[in-house]
């Protein structure tokens, strides 16, 4: 077990920071539409907690529902279930390019691009949950916590990872999710039992979810007041609000300063997703911006997923050179091309400048 990751983590397919692991990117490029469960990244605040789910029970209570009650792992296997096809993203994904590509590094957890993973989820609707228990028309927010422990650094005790969700979002298409690509959570992932908070940053997405409170007046803490908010000289004093939906975001599905023959036809494959809806384009630059051209789109594209594409570069020069990829979602989003700097270094959404070096064969 590495950093209380439960899993393999293979040098192949993850770089390790501490208590998460990112996928490689080139791990996906033998990968279908899905991450596979044993690729899928891993952002733990802690240590994958191991749950007995015989013993498991989902509490639900607080002023927004009638009764103070809770579920057993086989309830809710039994109640009506629902199957999406979602991305899961950190919010600080890209994180180290702030330093490498725009000069001005943040602390965190250094993710590349590979705190991203789409997978096939299947659990029952929140909302369901929350009827059952007699959600008021006076609910506001509903707040799940984690199983893990709770959350400390630099001396400070946070408690149990747990956020706040308006009411709205969460009687919307959040899922209480078991089962991932077809399998019972594995227990980096949740088991027995996470939400799945489509579209929004990961951190939304509560993993071994044990109680939940549903609130008549606004709730907070740390993951809304002091973490997953912008602050900076950018953005407004005090910080801006609570992060939901993510942004638009491309990636190759190479290794970072990949080697590549030279004066062969490549085709050079990737993946687009934007938290504001379905990718519609996505252009290829093998001249460091000079000049875009389309890739062409493949495969499903479910609103809260990606898309998978694919572009033909002929004949490139001996050289080290710079890919780009920029993609636009059907709310007219795009990837600028620079993100203005916020001192936990979320939501960098720039367009990406990959390194590769092309030899000759
Ligand atoms: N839930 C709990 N209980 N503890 C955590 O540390 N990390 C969050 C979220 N849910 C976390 C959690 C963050 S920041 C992210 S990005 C996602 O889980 C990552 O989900 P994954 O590890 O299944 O990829």
């Amino acid at each position: 077990m590495v950093g209380g990751i439960v899993k393999a983590l293979p040098d192949g397919w993850f770089v390790v920071h501490g208590a998460s692991a990112e996928t490689r990117w080139e791990a996906l490029a033998d990968a279908g539409y899905f991450v596979p469960n044993d690729r899928f990244f891993v952002r733990n605040h802690t240590a994958t907690p191991v749950i007995d789910a015989a013993g498991w029970r989902l509490r639900v209570h607080g002023a927004g529902v009638r009764e103070d009650c809770s579920f057993g792992y086989g309830e809710i296997l039994e109640m009506p279930a629902v199957t999406v096809d979602a991305a899961i993203e950190c919010a600080g994904n890209g994180r180290v390019l702030f330093g490498e590509q725009q000069g001005t590094p943040v602390p965190g957890v250094p993710w590349r691009l590979g705190g991203v993973g789409v997978a096939r989820w299947r659990g029952v609707p929140l909302v369901e949950v929350l009827r059952r228990a007699g959600l008021s028309p006076e609910a506001v927010d509903v707040l799940p916590s984690g199983l893990d422990a709770p959350y400390v650094c630099e001396g400070i005790d946070y408690g149990r990872v747990r956020r706040p969700l308006p009411i709205a979002k969460a009687c919307d298409d959040v899922l209480l999710a078991y089962e991932m690509n077809g399998e019972p959570l594995p227990p980096d992932h949740g088991f027995p039992v996470r939400l799945v908070v489509p579209s929004w940053v990961g951190v939304a997405s509560i993993k071994w979810v044990g109680d939940i409170e549903v609130s008549a007046e606004p709730l907070f803490s740390p993951w809304n007041t002091r973490f997953y908010r912008m602050f900076g000289p950018d953005h407004p004093p005090g910080g801006g609000p609570p992060l939901t939906a993510q942004g638009v975001k491309s990636a190759f599905e190479l290794p970072w300063d990949a080697v590549l023959p030279a004066h062969r036809t490549l085709v050079l494959r990737g993946r687009s997703w934007s938290g504001a809806g379905r990718v519609v384009r996505v252009e290829v630059s093998t001249d460091g911006g000079a000049s875009w051209e389309r890739a062409r789109l493949r495969g499903p594209r479910p609103a809260a997923g990606w898309v998978r594409w694919r572009y033909t570069w002929r004949s490139p020069r001996p050289g080290a050179h710079t890919l780009l990829a920029r993609a636009a979602d059907e709310t007219g989003g795009t990837q600028p091309g620079y993100m203005p700097f916020n001192v936990h270094g979320y939501m960098f959404g720039a367009v990406v400048s990959h390194p590769v070096r092309v030899v000759r064969a």
